[in-house]
């Protein structure tokens, strides 16, 4: 397995281009398999997590074509999606246990040929993650589900039937899974307490695109009047929220200043207020953000993750990461996940000073120096938080289990050395 290394120490200066939004991408994609059409999404961010949707489609018998563009200068994706013959309804355990969202095929494939074999993707790292809600709302528009060998085998008679839905939590992926099911479904849907994460509204937009009645974009009503056909589209995804504040605070971890191009800085209010309100200079531009912590002194603040817009669960791991070294106590709370501080033990090894409270407070004190060390981590973000100790740590830092960061941060290690970092991926045999 490949690992990054790290000499820390250097405040970083650049520019840094954010990629389009890997959590946006994913259900944009099977989205694709509502038509027969082919739609086109541009501004696809090259990740392992949209490869693997990709094979995951292309399994089920749709025909993809790839192409590079480019926007202000930076390769980009673009990729097109004919689901015309879709000839296979299983969405495999080798599939769905690698990566989760591939339960984002159940919408589209029960809404369009009323049937669908899904494995169960199980718990991960950061939480039990069940599919509960997804599928009780299924079932709510007449779907039957069974379970069974670890499967879901979900199924209708004719077309789903339109439904009044209220979620019991706004999840993300379940609003998502519903939208898409709803587009095709007889009659009309409401979704109440739905998920409002701009990845959420990004599918809405698609989906109106490609001719969906969609109303109540960015509210917690949605409602979804079913028609007959959809058709094809071509679609720009909107730029990654969670990459951009991930290299914002690069820039604050390492005082330096970071110009985040084709950022949205509307996306990140919530976290931008924070960097503000610690002493980072914020300056938002209409398709970008400058993050100066030159010089600057920076002092703690708590948070609380939150559903959107409040403070985003993906960026807490960086932000518990940037408060060790900002002056004074900042206490974190994770509300959206039940384990998501296996970054902690890791900044521990690296002289961090953090008490966990339960498993979902931590108070984070400010330390004079981090020092580099061996770690690994066991999801996404919490593997970049410890990119950035490293990058502000004393000494060579090794990062483990890169895998992790390949699914969700394209050419990490390019963007970072861009703007002066001392980063190198080592293969597991130099
Ligand atoms: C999406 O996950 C993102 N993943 C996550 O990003 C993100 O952390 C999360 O939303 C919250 O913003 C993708 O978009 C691919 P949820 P999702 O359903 O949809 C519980 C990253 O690092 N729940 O909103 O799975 C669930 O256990 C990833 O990029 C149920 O109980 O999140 C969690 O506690 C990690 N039953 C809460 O809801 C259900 O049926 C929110 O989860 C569904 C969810």
């Amino acid at each position: 397995m490949d690992k990054i290394k790290i000499i820390g120490g250097k405040p970083l200066d650049g520019k840094i281009f954010i990629s389009g939004a890997k959590n946006a991408a994913l259900p944009l994609i099977c989205a694709s398999l509502l038509t027969k059409d082919t739609v086109t999404l541009t501004n696809m961010p090259m990740l392992s997590d949209i490869r693997a949707m990709n094979s995951l489609l292309e399994q089920l018998g749709t025909k993809i074509d790839s192409f590079n563009d480019f926007i202000d200068g930076h390769e980009t994706k673009t990729y097109s999606y004919r689901s015309k013959n879709i000839d296979n309804l299983v969405a495999p355990y080798d599939f769905v246990r690698k990566m989760r969202a591939s339960y984002y095929v159940l919408g589209p494939l029960l809404a369009r040929f009323g049937k669908v074999e899904l494995s169960l993707p199980g718990g991960c790292a950061i939480g039990a993650r069940p599919m509960d809600i997804h599928l009780e709302a299924l079932e709510k528009m007449g779907a039957k589900i069974e379970i069974r060998n670890g499967y879901v085998y979900a199924s209708s008679e004719g077309k789903l039937k339109g439904a009044h839905i209220i979620f019991r939590l706004a999840s993300v992926g379940a609003t998502c899974n519903l939208l898409m099911a709803a587009t095709l479904a007889e009659g009309t849907t409401v979704i109440e307490n739905a998920a409002k994460e701009p990845e959420v509204g990004d599918l809405i937009t698609l989906l109106n695109e490609m001719g969906a009645r969609i109303s109540g974009i960015n509210t917690s009503i949605l409602t979804i009047e079913g028609v007959d056909e959809l058709h094809g589209a071509i679609h720009k995804v909107i730029s990654d929220r969670i990459e951009a504040g991930s290299y914002a605070v690069a820039a604050a971890i390492t005082r330096g200043r970071i110009e985040l191009i084709n950022a949205q800085p509307s996306l990140l209010q919530t976290p931008l207020d924070i960097l503000r309100s610690m002493g980072v200079k914020i300056e938002e531009k209409e398709n970008g953000i400058i993050v100066d912590a030159r010089n600057a002194k920076l002092t703690g603040r708590d948070i609380m993750t939150d559903y959107y817009p409040g403070f985003p669960t993906d960026l807490q791991a960086q932000f518990l990461a940037l408060m060790l070294t900002a002056e004074g106590a900042s206490m974190i709370t994770e509300t959206i996940f039940e384990n998501r501080f296996m970054h902690i033990p890791e900044l521990l090894r690296m002289g961090a000073n953090i008490n966990v409270h339960g498993h979902a407070s931590a108070i984070v004190r400010s330390v004079d120096k981090l020092y580099g060390a061996p770690v690994m981590a066991t999801d996404l973000r919490a593997s970049f938080a410890l990119i950035l100790a490293g990058l502000a740590a004393e000494g060579e830092t090794t990062i483990n289990r890169v895998y992790h960061l390949d699914r969700g941060y394209e050419k990490l290690e390019e963007k970072l050395r861009g703007v002066g970092a001392d980063i190198v991926r080592v293969k597991d045999n130099d």
